[in-house]
């Protein structure tokens, strides 16, 4: 977790918040946390909180993977940390984990509408709940380069309207630049969809190394400014406040 805060102080970020995943699955999925072991997580980013407090303001939040079986579990782990934000997103559908590249949806198997008719129903599910702050990687199905014969236009609206209305907001993911799909979560037009919604947007690298804390905001920033924001939205002890985007922001991510 240091080699991720020294990155972030390199490229002179002036807050890094760690968004690891919790999923709850049987067998427990191996790029996540169990829930036993969120304490010791937030208990670290406790103390690096502290040593680094005069150097890089440092946040607690976690990546909730959506599962409605596990519901009360999610909310139960989430009230007993004072974590920064909580985000939630969708990484399994029908059992299949989509962002996987040894997944049948990144070897081109699955109906692509049916999939993505799927994965935007439990989207629309997962607005039901309110356990958590922001969307993560809203439109991750596009990973390896997939996308629908059809439009989805008008369930995305419907999905973006329902998540204005419960004020959340969206994370920015940039780590698909690093994909087939080569662009970031979401996409521009969702942004500017987003843009007039007045939903606003969180920054996230997806980093699951040091070397990519920061990645790619370099291409993020300016997509935000050009879909017409200004600020960005950030977390503490889950109540939101505006940064604006400033021109330093763009500076920064050239080191
Ligand atoms: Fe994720």
């Amino acid at each position: 977790m240091e080699a991720y805060i020294q990155k972030a102080v390199d490229i002179g970020l002036k807050e890094i918040c760690f968004l690891d995943h919790l999923i709850i699955s049987e067998p427990a999925n191996r790029l996540s946390m169990t829930p036993g072991e969120v304490s010791f997580y937030f208990q670290a980013i406790q103390l690096l909180k502290h040593k680094y407090r005069s150097v890089v303001d440092i946040k607690a939040g976690l990546e909730v993977d959506f599962n409605p079986e596990h519901a009360d579990l999610i909310v139960d782990i989430v009230s007993r940390y004072s974590f920064d934000v909580i985000g939630s997103s969708l990484h399994f559908l029908d059992g299949m984990n989509v962002v996987s590249h040894g997944s049948k949806w990144s070897q081109g198997e699955n109906d692509t509408d049916y999939i993505y008719g799927l994965y935007l129903e439990k989207l629309d599910n997962m607005l039901d709940y309110n356990y958590y702050d922001i969307i993560c990687h809203f439109d991750l199905l596009k990973k390896f380069g997939r996308r629908p014969l059809k439009t989805f236009d008008k369930e995305i609206d419907e999905i973006l309207s329902k998540t204005k209305k419960k004020n959340l907001s969206l994370e920015l993911n940039t780590s698909g630049y690093n994909h087939p799909v080569n662009e970031a979560y979401p996409s521009r037009e969702i942004i500017e969809k987003c843009f007039e919604k007045g939903i606003f947007f969180t920054l996230g690298s997806d980093a699951h190394k040091p070397e990519s804390v920061g990645q790619h905001y370099d291409k993020a920033l300016p997509l935000l400014i050009s879909a017409g924001y200004s600020h960005m939205v950030t977390f503490e002890k889950r109540c939101p406040s505006m940064i604006p985007i400033a021109s330093h922001h763009l500076k920064a991510k050239k080191v």
